[in-house]
C-alpha cells in the first residue's frame, strides 16, 4: 500500500512539475511576443486581432467568408500606407509597396525566400510535396544548381522549337469549341484552358499526351486544385489540420499529393528505362531533372528532389496560365471595343493560316499589351516574401532586422498611386511608347528568384488568344459570376462560361 501511495505521490508532484514547466515556458514565450510588439509597433499597421495571433484571425475570417484576403492588404495599404505591419505569433511580416524597396530586396540575391511559408511547402500536412523544388528550395547553392542546370529547357533556341506543340494542343481546343457552337452549349473556357495548359506542360516537360481536352476524367485538375487550397489552408490557418470536422478534407489533401508524387515516379522511371535502352528521350525539362538530380548523384534524396521538381513544374507550369487565359477572356467579353481590335490584329497577322509561327508572335503587340493588363489586374500568383536579416529603412521608417517582407502585386496593380483609375481594364497602359511601370508591376516576380517560365508562358498564351479570336465571336452567359476566387492562386469564379459562335 505504502509502495503505492508512495508512487502516486510521485506521479502528482511530476504532474505539478510538468505543468508549471508549461506554464512558466508560455509566460516566457508571451513576454517574447511582447517584446517583439514593442520593437515593431512604431510602424503603422491594423490593429491585433488577438495578442497571440495577431492578424492571424483576420485572415483565418476571411478565407472562412470566401473573401480574399489581397483586397484586405489593399484595404490596408490604402490605410496605413506603403510600409504596415502584421503579427501572426512571434512572427513579423512588413507589407510594402515602395518601388525602391522592391527593388533593392526583389533584385538581390541577399535576400531568401521567407522561410516561414517557403520551408513550410515542402511538405502538405506531413506529406512531401513541393520538397525542395525550384519554387521553395531555400538554400541559395542548391537553387542556383538547379536553375543553371534547368535554364537551357527554357532558352529562347529551345522555346522557338516548342510552337508546334503550343499549336496542336491549342488546335485541339478549337475543334472542340467549334463541336460546341455547333451543338450551341455552353463553353466552361476556364476548365477547357485548363485542360489545353496541362496537355502543353505534360507534353512539353514530360513527353507525356494526356490529351485533357478530350479526355476530362482524367484525375489530375481536381488533385491540382486540392493541392493549391490545400497550400492555402496549411499557410495561412496552422490549426486547421487538427480540428476534427476538416480531417476527411485534409486526407483528401494528402492523397492528392501523394497522386501527383506517384505519377512523377511512374513517369520518372519511364523515361529512366527509356534512356538505359538507348533510346532517343527528348531534352525537355525532364532531361533536365535527370541531370539536376545527377549533380546530387542518384541516392534516395535525389529521388525524391526529382519529384519535387515534377510536382513543381506539374503545378507551376500551368494553372497560373490557364487562369491568366481565363480573366483575359473575362475581360474581353467585357470589353468588346478591345475584342474588336484584338481580332482586327490577328487577322491582319494571320489571316486565316491555322499554324502560329515563333515570328507572328512578335507581331502580335496589342495582344502582349492585353496580357499585360490582365495580369495587371489579375496576378494570378499575386505575391512573394523574403527574409530580410539587417535593419533597414523602408518609406523612411527604419525597421529592425529579423522579419518578413511581403510584395503583392494585387495591390500594386490596383493602386492608383501607380495606374490612372486602376480598376479600367485598359491595355493602353502597356503601349510600347508608354511609361514602363517602375518596381510596382512583378506577376512573375523579379530579380534571380522570378519565374523561370515567364516567356514560355506568354508565348502559350498568346497561340492559344490568337486562335480564339481568328475562329470564333463569343459572349459571356449572362448572370454568372465575374468575381476572384482565391485559391492561393487567383481565378475567375464563375469559370467563365461563354456561348461561342464560329466566325465566317
Ligand atoms: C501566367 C503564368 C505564370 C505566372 C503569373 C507565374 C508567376 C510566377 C511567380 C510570381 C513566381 C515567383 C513565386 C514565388 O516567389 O513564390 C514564379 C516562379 C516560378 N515559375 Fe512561374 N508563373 C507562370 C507560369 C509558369 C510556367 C508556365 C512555368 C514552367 C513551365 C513556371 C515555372 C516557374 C518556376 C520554376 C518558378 C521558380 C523560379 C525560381 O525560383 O528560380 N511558371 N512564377
Amino acid at each position: 500500500m505504502a509502495v503505492w501511495e508512495t508512487i502516486a505521490g510521485w506521479m502528482w508532484y511530476s504532474a505539478i512539475f510538468i505543468l508549471s514547466a508549461v506554464l512558466i515556458l508560455f509566460a516566457c514565450y508571451c513576454l517574447y511576443i511582447k517584446y517583439i510588439h514593442q520593437k515593431y509597433d512604431h510602424i503603422p499597421g491594423p490593429p491585433r486581432k488577438s495578442f497571440l495571433f495577431g492578424h492571424g484571425p483576420i485572415f483565418v475570417e476571411e478565407m472562412k467568408r470566401d473573401r480574399l484576403v489581397h483586397e484586405k492588404f489593399l484595404e490596408w495599404t490604402e490605410k496605413y500606407g506603403p510600409v504596415y505591419r502584421l503579427n501572426v505569433l512571434h512572427y513579423v511580416t512588413v507589407v510594402t509597396v515602395d518601388p525602391e524597396a522592391t527593388k533593392e530586396i526583389l533584385m538581390s540575391p541577399k535576400y531568401p525566400k521567407d522561410p516561414t511559408v517557403y520551408k513550410r511547402l515542402f511538405n502538405l500536412f506531413g506529406q512531401r510535396f513541393l520538397g525542395n523544388g525550384l519554387v521553395t528550395v531555400a538554400d541559395h547553392d542548391l537553387w542556383y544548381k538547379q536553375r543553371r542546370i534547368m535554364d537551357p529547357a527554357f532558352s529562347s533556341s529551345y522555346l522557338r522549337g516548342l510552337m508546334g506543340i503550343f499549336n496542336e494542343k491549342a488546335e485541339r481546343l478549337m475543334v472542340k469549341l467549334a463541336e460546341m457552337a455547333d451543338k450551341q452549349t455552353p463553353a466552361h473556357m476556364h476548365g477547357l484552358v485548363n485542360c489545353v495548359t496541362l496537355d502543353v506542360i505534360t507534353k512539353v516537360a514530360f513527353g507525356v499526351d494526356l490529351d485533357m481536352v478530350n479526355n476530362n476524367n482524367l484525375p489530375f485538375p481536381n488533385a491540382i486544385e486540392l493541392c493549391l487550397k490545400g497550400m492555402v489552408y496549411y499557410l495561412r490557418d496552422p490549426m486547421y489540420e487538427f480540428l476534427p470536422w476538416n480531417r476527411k478534407v485534409v486526407q483528401d489533401i494528402k492523397e492528392a499529393a501523394h497522386l501527383l508524387r506517384r505519377t512523377g515516379r511512374a513517369w520518372i522511371n519511364e523515361r529512366k528505362k527509356a534512356m538505359d535502352n538507348g533510346e532517343d528521350v527528348p531534352k525537355d525539362i525532364l532531361t533536365q531533372i535527370f541531370k539536376s538530380a545527377e549533380e546530387t548523384k542518384f541516392d534516395d534524396d535525389s529521388q525524391e528532389l526529382m519529384l519535387d521538381n515534377f510536382v513543381t513544374f506539374f503545378i507551376a507550369g500551368q494553372e497560373t496560365t490557364a487562369n491568366q487565359l481565363s480573366f483575359a477572356i473575362m475581360e474581353l467579353g467585357k470589353h468588346p471595343e478591345i475584342m474588336k481590335r484584338l481580332k482586327a490584329e490577328v487577322d491582319e497577322v494571320l489571316g486565316k493560316r491555322q499554324e502560329i509561327l515563333y515570328e507572328d508572335l512578335g507581331k502580335l503587340t496589342y495582344l502582349s499589351q492585353v496580357l499585360k493588363e490582365t495580369l495587371r489586374l489579375y496576378p494570378t500568383a499575386p505575391g512573394t516574401s523574403r527574409w530580410v536579416d539587417d535593419d533597414m529603412v523602408i518609406d523612411g521608417i527604419k525597421i529592425p532586422g529579423g522579419f518578413v517582407v511581403l510584395f503583392d502585386s494585387y495591390i500594386t496593380g490596383r493602386l492608383d498611386r501607380f495606374y490612372k483609375d486602376p480598376l479600367t481594364f485598359d491595355p493602353e497602359r502597356f503601349a510600347p511608347d508608354a511609361p514602363k511601370p517602375y518596381f510596382c508591376y512583378y506577376p512573375f516576380a523579379l530579380g534571380p528568384r522570378s519565374c523561370l517560365g515567364q516567356v514560355f508562358s506568354q508565348m502559350e498564351a498568346k497561340v492559344v488568344m490568337a486562335k480564339l479570336l481568328q475562329r470564333f465571336d463569343y459572349s459571356l452567359a449572362p448572370g454568372q459570376p465575374l468575381d476572384i476566387e482565391d485559391i492561393g492562386t487567383l481565378r475567375p469564379r464563375g469559370g467563365v462560361i461563354c456561348r461561342m459562335k464560329q466566325r465566317d
